[in-house]
């Protein structure tokens, strides 16, 4: 049995006008899982991500994600918690104002890397994700799909502990989804522990993954 890495004990959200986000989780994830998240529209399968990432606190009941009580943890020090956390927004979430390359390179310069590595690193991953010709533009005169890869590299280029990726395939045409998929495995066998949020069955299918499904806020089975 591996060491748990994330934790949460009858955790609800709630959000500010009273919806129920997720109601009374229970559940563990061990280092190195790969898990799917699945359920319908509405379900929770966000909320719990941003929980894991730090960006809403539960209302209720506790939440430990690598060692550390979230309630704990104070503000100042979270963005540090997250430099080792890859986080693939549902609406990617792009820096509008910077390019493709600034982009996926800014972690790699907050953590100070020489400016040579950075610029193979980032060209590899564009080049992995075939955006590479998209590196000096602004994220907003790419496709859907183009700006998605963008988000998953910017993820992925932290050589991230913790993986989360909320429907990352949902703007990819299946041999792209399916590339992307590949890409998350790759992570997992060196050790990140990847989260999926994904309502593609087809997918979930495909991988024969551990997956939590979600139904108005509680799981319903996993
Ligand atoms: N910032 C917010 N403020 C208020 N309510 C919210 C907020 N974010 C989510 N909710 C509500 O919490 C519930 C769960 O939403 P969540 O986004 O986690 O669902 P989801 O499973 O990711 O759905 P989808 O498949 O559409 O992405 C929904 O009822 C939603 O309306
Ligand atoms: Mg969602």
């Amino acid at each position: 049995m591996g060491l748990v890495m994330i934790k949460l004990y009858h955790a609800s959200k709630t959000y500010d006008n009273s919806v129920p986000g997720l109601v009374d989780i229970s559940l563990e994830i061990k280092r190195g899982e790969f898990v799917f998240v699945s359920g319908p529209s509405g379900a929770g399968k966000s909320t719990l991500l941003k929980l894991i990432y730090g960006l809403e606190l539960p209302t209720k009941g506790s939440l430990i994600v690598n060692g550390r009580n979230l309630h704990k943890v104070p503000r100042s020090e979270v963005p540090y918690l997250r430099r080792r956390t890859g986080f693939v927004h549902q609406d990617f979430r792009l820096l509008v104002a910077k390019s493709v390359f600034e982009n996926v390179a800014l972690a790699l310069k907050i953590r100070g890397l020489p400016k040579a590595e950075i610029k193979t690193r980032v060209m590899n991953m564009l080049s992995y994700l075939k955006i590479q010709h998209r590196a000096n533009f602004p994220p907003l005169t790419l496709s859907g799909g183009e700006q998605q890869r963008v988000a998953i590299a910017r993820a992925l280029i932290k050589e991230p502990v913790i993986l989360l990726a909320d429907e990352p395939t949902g703007n990819l045409d299946p041999k792209l989804a399916y590339n992307i998929m590949d890409l998350f495995k790759e992570a997992n066998s060196q050790g990140t522990t990847v989260i999926v949020a994904t309502h593609d069955a087809s997918i979930i299918e495909s991988y024969h993954k551990r997956t939590i499904y979600l139904n108005k806020g509680r799981v319903v089975e996993q």
